[in-house]
């Protein structure tokens, strides 16, 4: 059975095309910008958000492995602040909420900032592009914005967008959560 992160990542490359923009609103090791990177071939772009430098360097080292770093634009900041560097219309937007894995579990995604980006991103969404976004919690951390990012998608108009939830209800150990948001109109 496949796990919430192997399903976005599923979804995203259906998804995604030669050509198209896309937005990676937390870098972390790089394994989601790669994989847009992959997907938006070398007409398109991937830019990708982290608001720690070992993020950044880490995306950068896969990026380069891989000879894809021309296709995407690393920036060091928040995800709120999408809109000062995003102008054109994007396909997706993949969220992998959370702390960096081996990294400070203090400095992980906060609530005000998801909710701030997940607005911004809606609005720069074409219509048919989707959002996924991957919601880790359980342990130490997450539970707050859990409950944020799933009131804040509850209350969409049904009529714009459509959202899935997927929810692994007995695996024990606070699985992470799937949502995906399509939008409509
Ligand atoms: C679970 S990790 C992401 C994993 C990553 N997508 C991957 O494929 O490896 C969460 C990341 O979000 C970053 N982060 C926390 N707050 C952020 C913010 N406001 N804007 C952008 N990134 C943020 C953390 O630094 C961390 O690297």
């Amino acid at each position: 059975m496949k796990n919430a992160l192997s399903i976005s990542h599923e979804i995203i490359s259906k998804h995604l095309k030669e050509g198209d923009t896309a937005v990676d609103a937390t870098a972390g090791n790089g394994n989601d910008t790669l994989l847009m990177a992959k997907l938006v071939g070398n007409t398109g772009i991937v830019y990708a958000f982290d608001i720690q430098d070992n993020a950044i360097e880490r995306t950068r080292k896969i990026l380069n492995e891989n000879e894809l770093e021309h296709r995407v634009e690393l920036i060091k900041s928040g995800h709120q602040y999408m809109d000062k560097y995003v102008i054109n219309e994007i396909s997706a937007v993949m969220f992998n909420l959370g702390y960096l894995p081996g990294g400070d579990h203090k400095i992980a995604t906060k609530p005000g900032n998801t909710i701030t980006a997940l607005k911004t991103s809606l609005k720069l969404l074409k219509i048919g592009g989707i959002i996924t976004i991957v919601v880790y919690y359980g342990g130490d951390s997450g539970f707050v914005e859990k409950d944020a990012v799933l009131k804040y998608a509850k209350q969409l108009d049904y009529k714009k967008y459509a959202v899935l939830m997927m929810d692994f209800i007995n695996w024990i150990n606070c699985p992470p959560i799937l949502l995906y948001i399509r939008k409509l109109k």
